[in-house]
């Protein structure tokens, strides 16, 4: 006999993407910039050196170093994961595993996954007009249900735009639940909510790898928190949930501050240059503070096709809530950029 599946996790779908063959893959806003090959010569030698037969350290005590002096905090308010993803995961199991956590919409598509997963119900609160936060709404709604987290992910993904730190710090003030705030896109972005940590005790940042370091295939994340948040999520986390690949990569990259600097630099003036293009085209583009771009367009399926008949796949985000007339483009490297800025001119049939 099948056996039956928790009824939460049966609803669930397997994270897919489609049509992953596609040359100019600006889908899923990662790096366009692999590490260079020095880098890479770098991270192998010391893969080399390191023994696989061991156990890699038990929570990546020498990354996790790097990371809070890179954060500016104290060793013990870091705890290093397998991507943000397992990040969202842990602070859902420790703490709402049970409960509710609150979370805006639209917004990243597996914060709803990740809750659930981590034995929590989910509520979701509309983003006011432009995207902002509306922070009244999302406080009555954990009182309603008394929450046990409210999730935002600022920058929030797909929508691009970051909210203030002073509305997140309202979100926190009194309220007896975490507030979790995912900044995946750290780096692109001038205001990072690391300080409201210093207001707040119920506060904890999600950081990737996987954008500002380039480091997608590693699956590195982190959370920084109070220390007494930390102790808690140290119970939660697996034992050895960082491999040795993903912490000797991290490693490299948090050492190249200037690296990673001048890339997120190029990132930027690449975007910029897009949204340019884009809005030349006739399009509408929403102000943006990561590495993707949200774009308005008449026929965004239709348009979608073409871009994929032209070689260049972006995020159809028609289903999320209040998008139904948008598309998600990463921001590529210069050439990848052309290609799409080139592509949607002939999808939508503007004469050059
Ligand atoms: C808001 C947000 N959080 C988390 C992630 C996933 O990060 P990771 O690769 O570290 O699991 C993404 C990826 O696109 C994202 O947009």
């Amino acid at each position: 006999m099948t056996p039956t599946p928790s009824a939460e996790i049966g609803a669930l779908s397997p994270y897919r993407l489609k049509r992953e063959d596609v040359p100019v893959k600006l889908n899923q806003n990662e790096s366009p910039l692999d590490l260079p090959s020095e880098v890479k010569r770098e991270i192998l030698g010391r893969l080399g050196e390191a023994p696989w037969n061991r156990y890699p350290e038990v929570r990546a005590q020498a990354l996790r170093a790097s990371l809070a002096a890179l954060c500016g905090v104290a060793d013990d308010r870091v705890l290093v994961t397998n991507g943000s993803n397992e990040a969202i995961l842990v602070l859902a199991q420790a703490y709402a595993a049970g409960g509710t956590v609150v979370v805006a919409k639209p917004s990243y598509s597996m914060s709803r996954p990740l809750a659930v997963t981590g034995g929590a119900r989910v509520v979701e609160v509309p983003l006011a007009d432009g995207f902002a936060l509306d922070v009244d709404a999302m406080r009555a709604a954990a009182t309603e249900h008394h929450a046990a987290m409210i999730l935002v992910a600022s920058p929030n993904n797909p929508t691009g735009n970051r909210f203030p730190n002073d509305a997140m710090a309202r979100l926190a003030r009194g309220f007896g639940g975490l507030v979790v705030v995912d900044e995946a896109y750290w780096g692109f972005h001038p205001e990072t909510p690391l300080s409201l940590l210093d207001g707040a005790s119920n506060v904890a940042v999600v950081r990737t790898g996987s954008k500002a370091f380039g480091l997608a295939a590693a699956r590195v994340g982190w959370i920084v928190a109070s220390a007494a948040i930390v102790d808690i999520l140290d119970r939660a986390a697996l034992p050895y949930n960082v491999g040795l690949f993903a912490q000797v990569a991290s490693e490299v990259m948090t050492a190249r501050r200037d690296l990673v600097a001048a890339r997120i630099v190029e990132v930027l003036r690449e975007r910029e240059r897009v949204a340019a293009g884009l809005r030349a085209l006739g399009v509408t583009v929403y102000p943006s503070e990561a590495n993707f771009l949200l774009m308005e367009l008449a026929d965004p399926r239709e348009t979608f096709l073409r871009l994929v008949e032209h070689g260049v796949l972006v995020r159809d985000v028609t289903s999320y809530w209040s998008l139904e007339k948008c598309l998600r483009v990463t921001v590529g490297t210069t050439e990848e950029n052309d290609r799409f800025l080139a592509a949607m001119r002939a999808a939508l049939e503007v004469p050059a």
